[in-house]
């Protein structure tokens, strides 16, 4: 359903020939409605510039990117925001701190819509699926409804990010090392959460990850970059057979 045909991005920050830096070369990649995939990969090697060429915040050099048949390549980041929810490490990122949990999640259920169906009398069933959406997360957020966001933990922020960008249901779900900034134990939970949340809403997800463990427990297909290249591309059986001593091995293969 997401398809990524030969994309190449290079960025040059000088304008000289022998500064130029290949970010993706000639990239090729299909995602199928409803997988989870998980993509590793040194840094530097590309991985967040594909979730930028997908969610329109570059434009690549050449290349196409496909969702359901039809080229998005044309159309502007803010065109293409109801196709994707976006979740960054950077947990002050995705929310607005100066305003409460229930206005973010206002704004965030509005994603993608030109005109608003929200009339007043509608918001009382809103504030109740709202408080319903975050028990699941037990983190005690339902009840603090109308406190800025700037008050919450990073991992609250971040979980209430990943429900804003599910809220309306996305084509695809972009995570880019979301549970990076966070504690171990934090992490853990924000990972269970976004398992749930995938799983039950069928969501086509692409979670970057520098967790060797993370990337072979979760999803059903794994990718790894390198230096602007999609070096592996596992699936199903091939992947859960895979260990992190295989992993290691392969950084060290393609670093070669
Ligand atoms: N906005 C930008 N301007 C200039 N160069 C950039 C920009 N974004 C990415 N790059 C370069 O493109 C290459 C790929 O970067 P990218 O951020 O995609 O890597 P990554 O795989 O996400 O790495 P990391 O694991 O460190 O997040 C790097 O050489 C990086 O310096
Ligand atoms: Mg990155």
């Amino acid at each position: 359903m997401l398809k990524l045909v030969n994309i190449t991005k290079s960025f040059n920050l000088t304008g000289n020939k022998e500064d130029n830096r290949v970010a993706l070369d000639h990239i090729n990649l299909e995602i199928n409605d409803g997988d989870f995939v998980t993509v590793i990969g040194s840094n530097g090697s590309g991985k967040t510039t594909s979730l930028n060429i997908i969610a329109g915040t570059f434009m690549p050099d050449e290349g196409d990117i496909i969702l359901d048949d039809k080229s998005i390549t044309k159309l502007k980041e803010y065109q293409r925001a109801k196709y994707f929810g976006r979740v960054f490490q950077d947990p002050m990122l995705g929310t607005a701190g100066d305003m409460s949990i229930i206005e973010n999640l206002e704004v965030a259920s509005l994603r993608g819509q030109t005109h608003s169906p929200i009339k007043w009398g509608f918001k009382k069933s809103h504030r109740e699926h709202f408080i319903n959406e975050l028990k699941r997360f037990d983190l005690g957020l339902e009840d603090r409804l109308n406190q800025k966001v700037g008050v919450l933990s990073g991992g609250q922020r971040q979980a209430l990010t990943l429900l804003m960008a599910t809220l309306a249901k996305p084509k695809v779900l972009l995570l880019d090392e979301h549970t990076a900034a966070l504690d171990p134990k934090t992490a853990n939970k924000v990972l269970e959460l976004t398992e749930r949340i995938v799983t039950e809403e069928k969501l086509t997800t692409i979670m970057i990850t520098h967790n060797m463990k993370d990337a072979l427990k979760y999803g059903n297909r794994l990718i790894m970059y390198h230096q602007g290249h999609i070096v592996l591309d596992v699936k199903g059986e091939e992947k859960a057979k895979l260990t992190v001593e295989d992993l290691l091995k392969l950084f060290d293969d393609v670093s070669i």
